[in-house]
């Protein structure tokens, strides 16, 4: 790794093994495809498999430390100063049909704030990682977020509304506005850490989606911010519970975007 520091390498080493079993997770799923039960259960124990072996990884090392993941929930809450922040399969619909379209994220927080992380797609074997004062770095190169200057220019990717949303009808209203003021379709992509980390690195000019959870972006704040991007919440009193509304950008555009987004749908 291009960075040398000591938390990253933990997180590398914890995603590198749990890569994997997942890797080999993903070569059965399409067997699955064709089988009458279809890929579900297997899917969530391959979810719940990636995880444990990243919990194990890391607790090896700093057994006190708090740990919020999305499977297992809070580990050692009591240890609010550090904190790993785990989604184990990010993009788990496309992992459950076959689309070689997911993350392993790993984001670690010191007092409320997220200094290093990880997104790691396997399938691509691309590793997307950052560490505060260091930069953004895929694989072996330094990576930027891209020069567009205006929002009808840009490529933008997006996620949601879940299927349980209460806002459907806003996101979908929201999401036809914004595509009126671009000149390319928005990009759907299905795992909203990848589409941080293409912020990062200049593949989208930006990103936004409403309800996410922090597990979906944690690794991702720093990484776009070190890549010289933008990454903020918006309209945080509309999200529900601990979700949050993102907006990420290259920084340029960020202004142009997120005044769409105080309009009322
Ligand atoms: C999901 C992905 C997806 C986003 C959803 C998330 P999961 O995470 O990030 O892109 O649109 O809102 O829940 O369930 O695959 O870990
Ligand atoms: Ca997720
Ligand atoms: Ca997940």
């Amino acid at each position: 790794m291009r960075i040398n520091s000591p938390k990253l390498n933990i997180i590398y080493k914890a995603c590198l093994k749990a890569s994997k079993s997942l890797i080999r997770d993903f070569g059965e799923i399409e067997k699955l495809q064709v089988s009458s039960k279809g890929p579900g259960d297997f899917v969530s124990s391959a979810d719940k498999r990636t995880e444990k072996i990243i919990i194990e990884e890391l607790l090896k090392v700093n057994p006190d430390y708090g740990i919020l993941s999305e499977e297992a929930g809070k580990i050692n809450d009591n240890n609010k100063n550090n904190r790993w922040i785990i989604d184990p399969i990010d993009g788990t619909s496309n992992f459950l049909n076959g689309i070689p379209q997911f993350s392993i994220s790993v984001g670690y927080e010191e007092n409320g704030e997220i200094l290093c992380g990880i997104i790691f797609d396997p399938i691509k074997n691309e590793l997307f990682f950052a560490e505060k004062g260091k930069g953004s770095f895929l694989n072996n190169s330094r990576i930027r977020v891209s020069k567009k200057k205006k929002l009808v220019d840009s490529i933008l990717g997006t996620g949601g509304p879940k299927f349980n949303s209460q806002n459907k009808e806003k996101i979908f209203n929201e999401y036809l506005n914004i595509s009126k003021k671009i000149n390319t379709p928005i990009r759907k992509f299905g795992s909203a850490s990848l589409d941080l980390a293409y912020v990062a690195c200049g593949r989208l000019d930006g990103f936004w989606q409403r309800e996410l959870n922090y597990w979906d972006i944690a690794a991702g704040i720093v990484i776009v911010k070190e890549s010289g991007g933008f990454i903020d919440f918006f309209d945080s009193e509309e999200a529900s519970g601990d979700k949050k509304n993102v907006v990420s950008t290259n920084s340029v555009i960020h202004q142009e975007l997120i005044e769409l987004f105080k309009k009322k749908y």
